[in-house]
């Protein structure tokens, strides 16, 4: 564990930089004090070889498909856990007793109105706009509102804002789809658990009483759990950036609201399915292949690769179990799903695919189930949102908690002009 250390030679000088070592994984290398001793930086756009904070919170192994939340695999937390739970765990690091569980879900559950105000900023948008549009809106005013949890040197001030942040998504996210249908909003209930509520939110009706599917309940509790965090990806290292600066949490969850929206993140669910849903049938699947493999086009298999999983995301094999259950509760079938199962066959099947280590993702089956249960395509990376929101919240308490934390700024390779002197416009 860690003493041994890296040597940099750079321009005839010698730099020891030590090693750490973590639990599991990777060690690091510390760089931090490489340019006050070289004066050079080191160089890595896409953060593929950088750490950029430690954390006790999500482990991920890319080569063996390992996903572990405080240690335990998302396997068996898909399998026996409940969103309220992981939640509870991505938190505070330990699965909760029973006692403690219902305290914590019965807290939640308190923080699941919105101030009556907020349902006026929906009728400020068009009944088109993108759901996500409303969420960063919607979930940077909460900073507006809550004036009572933004002092983040407050751990209580920052727990409160954490728990109304989870209560609260499924709310605003409900409310967005209601809104672009045009029907009534409807409050949450506090009889209802975490996902049946959103479910009574979003599909109920004034009009008549609304029947919790215990089977569609349960498998959307899960792909809640299937979302919640997933390490320093792009959103949360979007959040912690934000959060670096002191800003206040309901700021920083809108800024990784919108950092997730991007097609190449959390809008590939939304992505995927229009494009399973573009391919259509079967026979059609080659082209796509072949079009995915051609650099001169831009296009990309939606839900395929990942930065860190060069193996089977184990997201990805639970959400694909998780589509049967659905299809048979709901007594349903959509060919896109046929179409998707096919289409990971011939791509897993396929060298180019294989030598570069491109295997289905979290987004790949996801829309196939959220399409199910009757969730538009927009509303798909609302509901990823919805469910990151836990993770982000973890990541942004872990890092304002860390005594050793300051303002993230990266630097730069300068590639501009030298300094030159300015010219006047009639001289040029
Ligand atoms: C999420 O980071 C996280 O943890 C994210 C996430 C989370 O839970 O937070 O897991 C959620 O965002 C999942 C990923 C969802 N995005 C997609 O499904 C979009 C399609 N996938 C790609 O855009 C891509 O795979 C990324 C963005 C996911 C990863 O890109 P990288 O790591 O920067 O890899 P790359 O672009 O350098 O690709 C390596 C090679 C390239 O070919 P070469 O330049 O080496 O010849 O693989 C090719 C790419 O062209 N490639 C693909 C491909 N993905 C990568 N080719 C075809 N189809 C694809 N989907």
């Amino acid at each position: 564990m860690g003493g041994s250390s890296a040597t940099v030679t750079l321009n005839g000088n010698q730099v020891s930089c030590p090693v750490r070592s973590g639990s599991v994984g990777p060690d690091v290398i510390d760089i931090r004090k490489l340019y006050a001793q070289t004066g050079a930086f080191t160089f890595d756009p896409g953060f593929t070889s950088t750490a950029s904070c430690d954390s006790a919170i999500t482990y991920i192994d890319g080569d063996e498909g390992v996903l572990l939340h405080r240690g335990y695999p998302i396997g068996q937390l898909a399998e026996h856990s409940s969103f309220m739970e992981v939640s509870y765990l991505l938190l505070n690091g330990e699965l909760p007793s029973k006692d403690v569980l219902d305290k914590f879900s019965g807290t939640i559950s308190r923080h699941t109105m919105l101030h009556e105000q907020l349902a006026t900023f929906y009728r400020g948008f068009r009944r088109d706009a993108h759901p996500m549009a409303i969420m960063c809106g919607v979930v940077g005013a909460l900073s507006a509102f809550y004036h009572d949890s933004t002092d983040i040197t407050d751990p209580h001030q920052r727990m409160v804002a954490s728990h109304r942040l989870i209560a609260k998504m499924p709310t605003i996210a409900a409310m967005a789809y209601k809104y672009s249908v045009g029907q009534p909003f409807l409050y949450p209930r506090n009889d209802l658990s975490y996902t049946g509520n959103f479910l009574r939110m979003t599909f109920g009706v004034p009009a008549e009483d609304y029947y919790v599917n215990p089977v569609v309940e349960r498998a959307l509790d899960r792909i809640f759990i299937l979302h919640a965090d997933h390490e320093q990806n792009a959103s949360t290292s979007t959040v912690r950036l934000a959060g670096s600066s002191g800003a206040n949490p309901f700021a920083c969850i809108a800024a990784g609201i919108a950092c997730l929206w991007g097609p190449a993140h959390g809008g590939a669910n939304e992505a995927a399915l229009n494009m399973l849903r573009e391919i259509g049938t079967p026979d059609r699947i080659p082209h796509y292949i072949e079009r995915a493999k051609n650099k001169d086009d831009p296009f990309r298999l939606m839900g395929f690769g990942h930065r860190v999983y060069k193996n089977y995301d184990p997201r990805a094999t639970v959400m694909q179990s998780t589509v049967r259950e659905v299809f048979e509760a709901l007594n349903v079938s959509d060919p896109v799903f046929e179409v998707a199962l096919q289409l990971e066959h011939m791509a897993l099947n396929d060298p180019y695919f294989i030598e570069k280590k491109l295997f289905p993702n979290v987004d790949f089956y996801s829309g196939v189930i959220l399409s199910a249960i009757g969730f538009p395509t927009t509303m798909f990376t609302a509901l990823f949102a919805l469910a990151r929101t836990v993770g982000w919240v973890a990541q942004w308490n872990e890092m304002i908690s860390d005594p050793e934390q300051k303002i993230g700024r990266p630097r730069q390779l300068y590639t501009g002009p030298a300094q030159r002197d300015y010219v006047p416009v009639d001289k040029r």
